[in-house]
């Protein structure tokens, strides 16, 4: 009998599940009117973003991916909404919320959002109607004089107004937006436009279309800028009549007028396994995405114009100069600044605008090794010389800048000059590239007359350089990267009080607005710290103290970025510092901590000023703890996390010196636009593991840099402490030293209250700390096993090697094996220490 019950109450729930009232409907008959309200069939997302589904088509399986018609408000605002077809996840009972984000592939009103309460009229005189909540037309369609009968959205993902005779009236499919889904047409005539979604100087300007010769992409300036080109190579004519058709496998192109049955083949693609779309992203690249039901999300299947990111007008923004190899966008010396500091892709602006007035006060600033990213220009055939390429230039106020591509020399090229100047594309010097592809750039600038100290080239961006390559010494394992010092500050709320301070929402973060986190931060005023991540502020919200931290080159702020938030977000351990929300807008990628009063662990063991130096049993309180949540980030979460950067810095501390790692995580959220994740070394000099000369490296680094804290924390001292007489300057080049003497004893810290006391443990964590520091990552623990160690049920191994740093050979070319990104960050290295 009992055995039947579980079996009754599938059949009961199965026969809820069965007969549900339909939820929504593929199909709507005039007139009808819909109000923006939650009170529509809605969802939201893991990108923050949420739809509100009035008309959808369930996928012929029952299930996954759907068209579906309605408002689809993105993440960057929460009452701004668009009347949009979009692709989501849904199944006979409902619209799967959480699934894949919506993929919009059609708008009506791009640019102009609507608010809570807008309105969507369907009339049989003017179909559908738009209007905001105060009443005024946003976007209507036009159906001429004809009767409209109802609206359909089909299983292709076409939105139709029909009359009564079945007939299409108008389709959303030849109003196409940014994107084409399997099927659909661009006309002669018409074009994607990709659209204003967040970001990049190109918003809205980059557009793609049918033309004699192909389909072409251009930025669009006076005159345009060609960037993207597919071609005919046939003589198809092309007209009113021609369209362009995104098929299952082909891009092609016919002609209803000329030649019915001719096709021209464009481009061939991949077959389409599941549902497909084509779409002008953003930052213009035209790219072909396709669900994927294993991981429940959508894969890129094709780059259209290619993937390299500097072969697009605005990789770096304005005047931006972006290097192949470092994926980094730097400005052009001396009379250029970043638009925005923390955002190098934005672009540049000019410190002095140019004015018309005196060409005398014009100057040309020279960038060689470049091309204008990777711009087409057939008709500019002229051969000239640099000279009069520039001097052309210098009498025609609008031009800004030219490129010259040498065929041979100076006296021999190609001269392009520009209106607008969007990225270039820098080549290393002396490269082997074909020698037509690239050239020099001049641009041109204002030098005032008046002197204006802004104007002085000695201000020339100091923030990024390609400086030269650091490396030294031992240092030259040790790399530059950034000093994080976060002091979170005190905090006195206990646990519930702490989850109402996170949203209700499982895993996400707190979701802020820039301006809140002005206000909470008081305009950013109270600064705590600054590293290589980022600025730490200090601020109060909800009667809390938060630490807040803006964060450097994070690259675009997008999708990908909130789902690292939210990885991170949702990584809760007592020993790890909580993120507890963020801000995410076109401009800022800001994380809020929970703010920890006793600041970091530096600031406690190098015996400093005026502070108590910590006993022993809250060092090993410390230890343990930081050992629990590096044990947590390696072993424990789903997806491993190395953190990279373990140091004192790193480590804060509670109002009852509890210790809590910060800052695990954010390697990846910065890096993430590289696929590979650990080729770049990074960290902090002191603390950096040996293999990073090497290939692998796995989270054994960060049981090295683990090893290093340990013996800092027992000595007291730094790793790499300059203050001391030359041979001691290195902890760990003594420590082999006296280990191999068995004077251990001597390092010890005589702050640490009764050595004799605790003397066996510490030796055992002594003893702890150099099996972490053993040369071969394969020989140091994992941090469970560091973990048992300290709890007493486990041994240090007995073989340990004591050679720490007598095996690592003079590294001479340590500095070629960095990335070049690496010596960028050295600017912003000079943080406290
Ligand atoms: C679906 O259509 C039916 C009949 O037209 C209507 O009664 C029902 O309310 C609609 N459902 C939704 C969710 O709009
Ligand atoms: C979506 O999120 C908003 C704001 O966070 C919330 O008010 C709403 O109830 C959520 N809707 C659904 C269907 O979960
Ligand atoms: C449909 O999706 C909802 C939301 O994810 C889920 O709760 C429900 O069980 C699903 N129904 C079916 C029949 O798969
Ligand atoms: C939307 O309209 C409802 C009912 O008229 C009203 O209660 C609500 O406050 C309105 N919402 C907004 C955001 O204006
Ligand atoms: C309006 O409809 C009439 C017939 O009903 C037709 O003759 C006329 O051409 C139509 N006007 C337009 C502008 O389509
Ligand atoms: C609506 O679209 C579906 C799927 O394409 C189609 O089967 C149906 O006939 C259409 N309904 C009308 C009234 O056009
Ligand atoms: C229009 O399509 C609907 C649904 O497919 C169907 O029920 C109706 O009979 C069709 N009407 C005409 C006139 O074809
Ligand atoms: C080009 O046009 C000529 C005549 O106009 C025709 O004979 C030839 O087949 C065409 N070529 C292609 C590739 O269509
Ligand atoms: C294209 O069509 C428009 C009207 O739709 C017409 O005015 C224009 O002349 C046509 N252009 C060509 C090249 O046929
Ligand atoms: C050409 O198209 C017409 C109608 O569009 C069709 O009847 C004819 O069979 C086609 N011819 C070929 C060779 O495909
Ligand atoms: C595309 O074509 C392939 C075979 O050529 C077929 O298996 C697949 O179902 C098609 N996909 C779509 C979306 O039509
Ligand atoms: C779909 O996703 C799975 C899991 O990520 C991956 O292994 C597979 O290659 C993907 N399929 C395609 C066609 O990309």
């Amino acid at each position: 009998m009992a055995a039947c019950l579980p079996v009754l109450a599938i059949l009961l729930s199965f026969s809820f599940v069965v007969n549900p009232q339909p939820l929504y409907n593929s199909t709507a008959i005039a007139p009808i009117s819909w109000i923006n309200s939650p009170a529509i069939l809605s969802a939201n997302y893991s990108d923050y973003s949420s739809t509100r589904v009035l008309l959808l088509q369930l996928n012929p399986d029952g299930l996954g991916p759907s068209f579906a018609a309605g408002f689809y408000c993105n993440f960057f605002s929460s009452n701004s909404f668009s009347f949009s077809i979009f692709i989501v996840n849904a199944n006979s009972t409902g619209i799967v919320a959480y699934s894949f984000p919506p993929r919009v592939i059609w708008t009506a009103n791009q640019g102009y959002p609507v608010t809570e309460n807008a309105t969507l009229q369907l009339t049989s005189q003017s179909g559908l109607t738009l209007r905001d909540s105060d009443g005024s037309i946003i976007w209507t369609t036009d159906v001429g004089n004809r009767s409209v009968a109802g609206i359909n959205i089909t299983e292709y993902g076409n939105l139709v107004l029909f009359d009564k005779d079945n007939s299409s009236i108008w389709q959303s499919w030849e109003q196409p937006t940014d994107s084409l889904v399997i099927g659909q047409s661009l006309a002669g005539g018409q074009s994607l436009v990709a659209a204003d979604f967040f970001d990049t100087s190109l918003t809205d300007r980059a557009y793609l279309t049918l033309l004699a010769g192909g389909l072409f992409a251009f930025v669009n300036s006076d005159p345009q800028q060609l960037y993207g080109h597919i071609s005919l190579n046939s003589n198809m004519s092309v007209d009113n009549s021609t369209f362009m058709t995104f098929a299952n496998g082909t891009l092609k192109m016919s002609s209803i007028l000329h030649m019915p049955n001719e096709s021209q083949v464009l481009i061939n693609l991949e077959a389409a396994k599941g549902i497909q779309y084509m779409t002008l992203d953003y930052d213009g690249h035209l790219r072909i995405y396709e669900y994927n039901s294993t991981n429940d999300n959508w894969n890129m299947v094709r780059d259209l114009f290619g993937t390299e990111k500097c072969n697009y007008p605005a990789s770096c923004g304005h005047y931006g100069i972006c290097s192949i190899k470092m994926e980094k966008c730097i400005c052009p010396q001396g009379y250029f600044t970043q638009v925005y500091d923390q955002r190098s892709n934005l672009g540049c602006s000019a410190i002095t605008p140019i004015t018309c007035e005196d060409a005398n006060d014009h100057h040309w600033v020279t960038i060689s090794d470049v091309s204008y990213f990777n711009y087409i220009d057939d008709t500019a055939f002229s051969i000239i010389d640099v000279e009069s390429c520039k001097e052309a230039c210098l009498r025609n106020c609008s031009c800004k800048a030219v490129v010259y591509y040498y065929y041979e020399n100076s006296y021999n090229g190609r001269c392009f000059p520009l209106s607008e100047v969007f990225s270039f594309k820098k080549y290393k010097a002396n490269s082997i590239e074909s020698p037509n592809s690239y050239g020099s750039a001049y641009i041109k600038v204002q030098v005032a007359p008046s002197p204006s100290p802004s104007a002085s080239p000695q201000l020339s961006s100091s923030r990024v350089g390609l400086g030269p390559i650091l490396g030294s010494t031992f240092g030259a394992l040790l790399l530059f990267l950034s000093l994080i010092i976060i002091y979170l500050v005190c905090l006195r709320r206990d646990e519930e009080e702490q989850e109402d301070f996170i949203e209700k929402l499982p895993g996400l973060p707190t979701r802020f607005s820039f301006e809140e986190l002005q206000v909470a931060t008081e305009n950013f005023t109270k600064k705590l710290g600054e590293g290589g991540f980022g600025i730490v502020f200090e601020g109060s919200w909800a009667n809390k103290r938060i630490a807040v931290k803006s964060l450097h080159n994070i690259g675009h702020v997008n999708k990908d970025f909130l789902m690292e938030v939210q990885t991170i977000g949702s990584i809760h351990h007592i020993n790890l510092v909580r993120l507890t929300g963020f801000c995410a807008d076109k401009l800022n990628g800001l994380l809020v901590y929970e703010y920890m009063c006793n600041g970091s662990l530096d600031k406690w063991i190098y015996c400093s000023e005026g502070r108590v130096p910590l006993d022993w049993p809250i060092r090993f309180k410390i230890i343990t703890h930081i050992a629990k949540g590096l044990c947590y980030l390696h072993e424990e979460c789903t997806q491993k996390i190395v953190h990279f950067d373990i140091k004192p810095e790193n480590i804060l501390l509670d109002e009852k010196f509890n210790a809590k790692v910060c800052d695990f995580g954010l390697s990846k959220l910065i890096d993430r636009d590289k696929s590979r994740v650990m080729t770049k070394m990074r960290g902090t000099p002191g603390y950096l593991a040996p293999e990073w000369l090497t290939a692998m490296v796995t989270e054994k680094v960060d049981v090295y840099s683990f090893g290093v804290v340990l013996v800092e924390i027992l000595c007291g001292r730094r790793n790499l402490d300059y203050s001391q007489i030359e041979e001691n300057c290195h902890l760990i080049a003594l420590l082999e030293q006296k280990s191999k003497r068995n004077e251990l004893l001597d390092l010890i810290d005589k702050n640490l209250g009764d050595v004799e006391l605790y003397e066996e443990e510490i030796m055992n964590v002594m003893k702890l700390a150099m099996w972490c520091l053993q040369w071969d990552g394969n020989r140091r623990p994992s941090m469970s096993a560091v973990v048992k160690v300290l709890e007493r049920a486990m041994e240090v191994d007995s073989s340990l090697d004591y050679n720490f740093i007598s095996s690592i050979p003079m590294i001479t070319n340590a500095a070629s094996q960095v990335d070049e990104s690496a010596s960028l960050l050295t600017s912003s290295l000079s943080g406290p220490r």
